[in-house]
Protein backbone atom coordinates (compact mmCIF):
# COMPACT_ATOMS: atom_id res chain seq x y z
CA UNK A 1 0.00 0.00 0.00
CA UNK A 2 1.06 3.39 -1.35
CA UNK A 3 2.16 5.86 2.24
CA UNK A 4 1.40 8.82 2.04
CA UNK A 5 4.11 11.03 1.20
CA UNK A 6 3.55 14.53 1.98
CA UNK A 7 6.20 17.22 2.74
CA UNK A 8 7.44 17.63 6.05
CA UNK A 9 8.41 21.21 8.19
CA UNK A 10 11.26 19.66 9.58
CA UNK A 11 13.13 19.07 6.13
CA UNK A 12 12.70 22.91 5.41
CA UNK A 13 16.48 24.58 5.53
CA UNK A 14 15.03 28.68 6.32
CA UNK A 15 15.72 29.21 2.47
CA UNK A 16 12.85 30.20 0.90
CA UNK A 17 13.74 29.46 -2.47
CA UNK A 18 15.03 26.59 -1.97
CA UNK A 19 12.45 25.21 -0.03
CA UNK A 20 10.20 25.78 -2.27
CA UNK A 21 11.55 23.99 -4.93
CA UNK A 22 12.55 21.43 -2.06
CA UNK A 23 8.75 20.67 -1.44
CA UNK A 24 7.86 21.15 -5.53
CA UNK A 25 9.74 18.00 -5.96
CA UNK A 26 8.57 15.80 -3.19
CA UNK A 27 4.60 16.83 -4.35
CA UNK A 28 5.99 15.88 -7.59
CA UNK A 29 7.33 12.24 -6.48
CA UNK A 30 3.94 12.19 -4.36
CA UNK A 31 1.89 12.65 -7.33
CA UNK A 32 3.35 10.11 -9.01
CA UNK A 33 3.60 7.74 -6.07
CA UNK A 34 -0.55 8.43 -6.09
CA UNK A 35 -0.89 7.98 -9.77
CA UNK A 36 1.10 5.19 -10.27
CA UNK A 37 1.06 3.29 -7.33
CA UNK A 38 -0.02 -0.56 -6.98
CA UNK A 39 -3.68 0.50 -5.73
CA UNK A 40 -3.78 3.30 -8.30
CA UNK A 41 -6.95 2.01 -10.24
CA UNK A 42 -8.14 1.83 -13.15
CA UNK A 43 -5.07 0.41 -14.47
CA UNK A 44 -3.36 2.85 -17.23
CA UNK A 45 -4.48 1.92 -19.88
CA UNK A 46 -3.26 2.82 -23.26
CA UNK A 47 0.20 4.37 -23.05
CA UNK A 48 2.28 2.42 -21.49
CA UNK A 49 4.98 4.69 -21.36
CA UNK A 50 3.24 6.81 -18.43
CA UNK A 51 4.93 6.04 -15.80
CA UNK A 52 8.10 6.37 -17.55
CA UNK A 53 7.32 9.86 -19.19
CA UNK A 54 6.36 10.70 -15.29
CA UNK A 55 9.99 9.64 -13.87
CA UNK A 56 11.68 11.17 -16.64
CA UNK A 57 9.84 14.88 -16.07
CA UNK A 58 10.68 14.16 -12.76
CA UNK A 59 14.90 13.62 -13.05
CA UNK A 60 14.42 16.73 -15.12
CA UNK A 61 12.90 18.36 -12.80
CA UNK A 62 15.39 17.37 -10.17
CA UNK A 63 18.55 18.58 -12.50
CA UNK A 64 16.65 22.00 -13.40
CA UNK A 65 16.60 22.49 -9.36
CA UNK A 66 20.09 21.03 -8.64
CA UNK A 67 21.14 24.07 -11.48
CA UNK A 68 19.55 26.93 -9.88
CA UNK A 69 20.71 25.52 -6.15
CA UNK A 70 24.42 25.79 -7.81
CA UNK A 71 23.64 29.12 -9.12
CA UNK A 72 22.48 30.29 -5.34
CA UNK A 73 26.23 28.86 -3.85
CA UNK A 74 28.11 30.35 -6.28
CA UNK A 75 26.25 33.76 -5.54
CA UNK A 76 27.20 33.39 -1.95
CA UNK A 77 30.26 31.77 -2.34
CA UNK A 78 30.08 29.12 -0.78
CA UNK A 79 33.08 27.33 -0.30
CA UNK A 80 32.25 23.49 -0.30
CA UNK A 81 29.95 23.79 -4.48
CA UNK A 82 32.70 21.85 -5.81
CA UNK A 83 32.12 18.85 -3.50
CA UNK A 84 28.21 19.46 -3.52
CA UNK A 85 28.19 19.65 -7.21
CA UNK A 86 29.56 16.36 -7.39
CA UNK A 87 26.94 14.40 -5.24
CA UNK A 88 24.63 16.38 -7.70
CA UNK A 89 26.25 14.76 -10.91
CA UNK A 90 26.16 11.62 -8.50
CA UNK A 91 22.65 11.52 -7.74
CA UNK A 92 21.65 12.36 -11.36
CA UNK A 93 23.72 9.73 -13.04
CA UNK A 94 22.43 6.90 -10.71
CA UNK A 95 18.58 8.41 -11.78
CA UNK A 96 19.60 7.70 -15.04
CA UNK A 97 20.97 4.30 -14.79
CA UNK A 98 18.20 3.81 -12.60
CA UNK A 99 15.76 5.31 -15.46
CA UNK A 100 17.16 3.06 -17.92
CA UNK A 101 16.92 -0.07 -16.24
CA UNK A 102 12.85 1.09 -15.40
CA UNK A 103 12.59 1.07 -19.12
CA UNK A 104 13.98 -1.81 -20.05
CA UNK A 105 11.78 -3.70 -17.35
CA UNK A 106 9.07 -1.41 -18.93
CA UNK A 107 7.04 -0.76 -15.37
CA UNK A 108 4.04 0.71 -15.26
CA UNK A 109 3.10 0.40 -11.75
CA UNK A 110 5.05 1.85 -9.37
CA UNK A 111 5.56 -0.30 -6.36
CA UNK A 112 6.57 0.43 -2.42
CA UNK A 113 10.15 -0.30 -3.38
CA UNK A 114 10.49 1.86 -6.03
CA UNK A 115 8.45 4.69 -4.30
CA UNK A 116 11.13 4.63 -1.10
CA UNK A 117 14.35 4.60 -3.17
CA UNK A 118 12.95 7.35 -5.24
CA UNK A 119 12.05 9.49 -1.55
CA UNK A 120 15.09 8.17 -0.58
CA UNK A 121 17.50 9.63 -3.31
CA UNK A 122 15.78 12.99 -3.14
CA UNK A 123 15.46 13.15 0.43
CA UNK A 124 18.63 11.72 1.85
CA UNK A 125 20.63 14.67 -0.25
CA UNK A 126 17.81 17.26 1.57
CA UNK A 127 18.57 16.59 4.71
CA UNK A 128 22.69 15.57 4.44
CA UNK A 129 24.43 18.00 1.83
CA UNK A 130 21.62 20.99 1.47
CA UNK A 131 21.75 21.12 5.39
CA UNK A 132 25.62 21.53 5.24
CA UNK A 133 25.10 24.40 2.78
CA UNK A 134 22.20 26.12 4.90
CA UNK A 135 24.30 26.11 7.70
CA UNK A 136 26.90 27.24 5.68
CA UNK A 137 24.62 30.06 4.03
CA UNK A 138 22.98 31.51 7.33
CA UNK A 139 26.62 31.67 8.90
CA UNK A 140 26.97 33.99 6.24
CA UNK A 141 24.22 36.06 6.63
CA UNK A 142 24.32 36.66 10.36
CA UNK A 143 27.78 37.43 9.88
CA UNK A 144 26.95 40.42 7.47
CA UNK A 145 26.57 43.82 9.49
CA UNK A 146 23.99 45.88 10.60
CA UNK A 147 21.75 46.76 6.85
CA UNK A 148 22.36 50.23 7.08
CA UNK A 149 26.11 49.41 7.87
CA UNK A 150 27.24 51.44 4.31
CA UNK A 151 29.95 48.91 3.59
CA UNK A 152 27.23 46.30 3.55
CA UNK A 153 24.84 47.11 1.42
CA UNK A 154 26.01 45.12 -1.90
CA UNK A 155 26.56 42.41 0.24
CA UNK A 156 23.18 42.16 1.51
CA UNK A 157 21.86 43.22 -2.16
CA UNK A 158 23.90 40.14 -3.26
CA UNK A 159 22.71 37.54 -0.84
CA UNK A 160 18.67 38.99 -1.13
CA UNK A 161 19.22 39.00 -4.95
CA UNK A 162 20.38 35.19 -4.59
CA UNK A 163 17.29 34.68 -2.61
CA UNK A 164 15.09 35.71 -5.31
CA UNK A 165 16.22 33.95 -8.39
CA UNK A 166 14.20 32.63 -10.78
FE1 LIG B 1 21.74 20.03 -3.28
Amino acid sequence: MTRLLAWHDEWSLNIDVLDAEHRGLIEHLADICHRFGPEASPRRSGDAYALIDALSDLGEAVREHFKREEELMQTVGYEDIAEHRTEHALLMAEYTDQLRRWRAEGIDVFDEEAQDNARDWILDHILGADRDFAKAFHEIEDHLPAPDHPHDVEERSRLNAARRYP
